[in-house]
This record gives structure tokens, C-alpha cells and sequence, in this order.
């Protein structure tokens, strides 16, 4: 996930890389067990992208928080053993190419005539495209045309059909992933940052306005850099020199600015659980970022004189 500007961001970075908690604090990354209590108890929720990364967290999460999820993705046999983990009677699998409106039309279905009713849809699939042009000059439209289709166009289709559920009952939430991309420029691939901030783009323009009539919160959550597959896929098509340690490091610590922490696909899901909750009742058309700090300050390739 990472372009031209970001590889030297990355050098400017890797002069001075820190080692691992040298600060000396321990790692503040919470536990999954942090959830104390059961946040989400008796909601039901649809989760697309489940059968792995930030999307198999959150199921998790929902579940220890008192869930009901139906597990959709393209990815069957790792969703279905996710699902398996889970129980039947809080999870349950359902093939969905998030890029073909039937699918999102059925899992949306699926879970009101499984359960009864739909609180939560979390629309999260996502891909990274090809690994990132130098310049505008060189992107691979076909290749953008796929990325936008399941990063952008598989998002519309989640919230037009959670909200023909949601709406005439006047109560939902509807999650969206975007991704630091859409936050600060030229830190990613540019189909993948064209199409993240296209999901913040239709949930605060259009969507989370229309339907806060509706009684139904939208809201989107932007990660910055964990290594899961998609992650550590890209970042190793845009190194292939780099050994899988290398990758690794870049991701969890080259990319990132908060000192004692790592960034985990737990912390997304938390994040997804608070917005999900009556705890956020009163949160829509929000962009939840869960970026370390990244996207508020922007690191200098040449640190200024005197400058430690
Ligand atoms: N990992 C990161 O650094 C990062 C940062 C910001 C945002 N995100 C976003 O988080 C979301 C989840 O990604 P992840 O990092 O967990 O990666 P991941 O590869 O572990 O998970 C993505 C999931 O989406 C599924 N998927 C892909 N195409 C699909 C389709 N057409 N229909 C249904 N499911 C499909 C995959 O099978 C996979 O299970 C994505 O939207 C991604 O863009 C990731």
C-alpha cells in the first residue's frame, strides 16, 4: 500500500528506524479479552470480507460481544472454518462476491430470515490492484476498474441494501472500511486511495445524511497499515527484494508513528464495536481514523537542523 512518494517517505524513514519498543514502554496493544462486556447483545450483523484479516476479527469481536453474525465473503473454505470457530448458533457463512448486487442483496437477506431482524451491516471487503504506478501517467485503468469495483462500487450496493431493510424499521448502523489513504495523499496505490476515498466521499456527501431521517447511522473507519494478507501482498509486489521479514517490518513499523503500540486488526475491530453499539448512538456520517497518529502529522524525507 504504498506509491512512489511513500517509498521515499519510507527511506526518509528507514534512515532512522527505531527499534521495537525503544522507548522502553511495554506494548500498550490490548488483549482481545479488553471487551468486558457484551456491547452488541442481541443485535444481528452482516460482515463482508470475514473470512480473514480485519474482517475475521470483527466477526470475532462481535461474537464475544454478543452478536450474531453471518460471515460473507468469496474465500469459502477459510470462511466457513471462521464460522465453524464461532458456533453455529452465533455465526454462519454465506458465499458473497461483494461485486455483484445479488450476492449483497442475499447475505442482507440471509440474516433477516435467519435471525429476524438487521442491525449491522460492515461493509469491509477490499482489495489492494496491482502494485502501484510510478505516476498517473501509468495507471492501469482495467486495473482500476477492478479496484473500484470491489473497494467503491461493492460499498454502494452494501448500503443500498442494508438500507431496504434498515430504513422502514427506522434503527441500523452501517460500517464502511476505508483507509488512511483517503486521509492523506500519496501514501498508497492510486486506484486503491481513488477508491477509499471515494467510500468517505459517498457516506459523508450523500448516504449518512439521507438516511439519518431513516433513523440508520453511517459511518466509515479508516485503518492505517496492519499486516494482513492484502497489506503484506502489496507491500511485497512493491519490494520483491525484501525478504517476508523485511515486509513485515516495513508495515508494522517503518509506516507507522505511534511509539509502544502496534497497530492490530483487533483494534479495528474494537473500533467497529463501538460504532456498532448503542454507545454511539447519536455518531453518523463519521470517519473513524486508527491510524497511530499517522495522518495528522506527515513526516519530513530531511529532518530540519538541530532536529534529534
Ligand atoms: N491491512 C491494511 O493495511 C488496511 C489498511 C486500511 C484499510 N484496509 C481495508 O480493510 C479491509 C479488509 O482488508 P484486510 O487488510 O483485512 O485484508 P484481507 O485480505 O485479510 O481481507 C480482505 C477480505 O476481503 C475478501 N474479498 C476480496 N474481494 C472480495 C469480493 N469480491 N467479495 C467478497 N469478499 C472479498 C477477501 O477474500 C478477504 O477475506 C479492506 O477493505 C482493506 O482495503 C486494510
Amino acid at each position: 500500500m504504498i506509491n512512489a512518494a511513500g517509498q521515499l517517505l519510507l527511506r526518509g524513514r528507514s534512515r532512522g528506524v527505531r527499534p521495537m519498543f525503544s522507548s522502553g514502554l511495554a506494548d500498550r496493544s490490548f488483549s482481545s479479552s479488553a471487551s468486558s462486556s457484551r456491547k452488541l447483545d442481541g443485535k444481528v450483523a452482516v460482515i463482508t470480507g470475514a473470512a480473514s484479516g480485519i474482517g475475521e476479527a470483527t466477526a470475532k469481536e462481535f461474537v464475544r460481544n454478543g452478536a450474531k453474525v453471518i460471515l460473507a465473503d468469496i474465500q469459502d473454505d477459510l470462511g466457513r472454518a471462521v464460522a465453524g470457530e464461532l458456533g453455529a448458533d452465533a455465526a454462519s457463512y454465506t458465499h458473497c462476491d461483494v461485486t455483484v448486487e445479488a450476492d449483497v442483496a442475499a447475505a442482507v437477506d440471509l440474516a433477516v430470515a435467519r435471525h429476524g431482524r438487521l442491525d449491522v451491516v460492515y461493509s469491509n471487503a477490499g482489495i489492494a490492484g496491482g502494485a502501484p504506478p510510478a505516476t498517473l501517467a501509468a495507471l492501469d485503468l482495467d486495473d482500476y476498474d477492478r479496484v473500484m469495483a470491489v473497494n467503491a462500487r461493492s460499498m454502494v450496493a452494501c448500503l443500498k441494501h442494508a438500507a431496504r431493510v434498515m430504513a422502514p424499521r427506522r434503527a441500523g448502523c452501517i460500517l464502511c472500511t476505508a483507509s488512511s489513504t483517503a486521509v492523506l495523499g500519496n501514501i498508497g496505490p492510486l486506484a486503491y486511495s481513488m477508491s477509499k476515498a471515494a467510500v468517505v466521499g459517498m457516506v459523508q456527501t450523500t448516504v449518512a445524511r439521507q438516511l439519518a431521517r431513516d433513523g440508520v447511522r453511517v459511518n466509515t473507519i479508516s485503518p492505517h497499515a496492519i499486516p494482513t494478507a492484502m497489506a503484506l501482498g502489496i507491500i511485497a509486489e512493491t519490494f520483491p527484494a525484501a525478504t517476508a521479514e523485511e515486509v513485515r517490518r516495513m508495515v508494522t513499523r517503518e509506516m507507522q508513528e505511534l511509539e509502544g503500540a502496534s497497530l492490530e486488526v483487533e483494534d479495528v475491530a474494537r473500533a467497529a464495536v463501538f460504532l456498532a453499539s448503542d454507545e454511539a448512538k447519536f455518531i453518523t456520517g463519521h470517519n473513524l481514523v486508527v491510524d497511530g497518529g499517522f495522518t495528522v502529522g506527515k513526516v519530513l524525507v530531511r529532518d530540519p537542523p538541530g532536529s534529534a
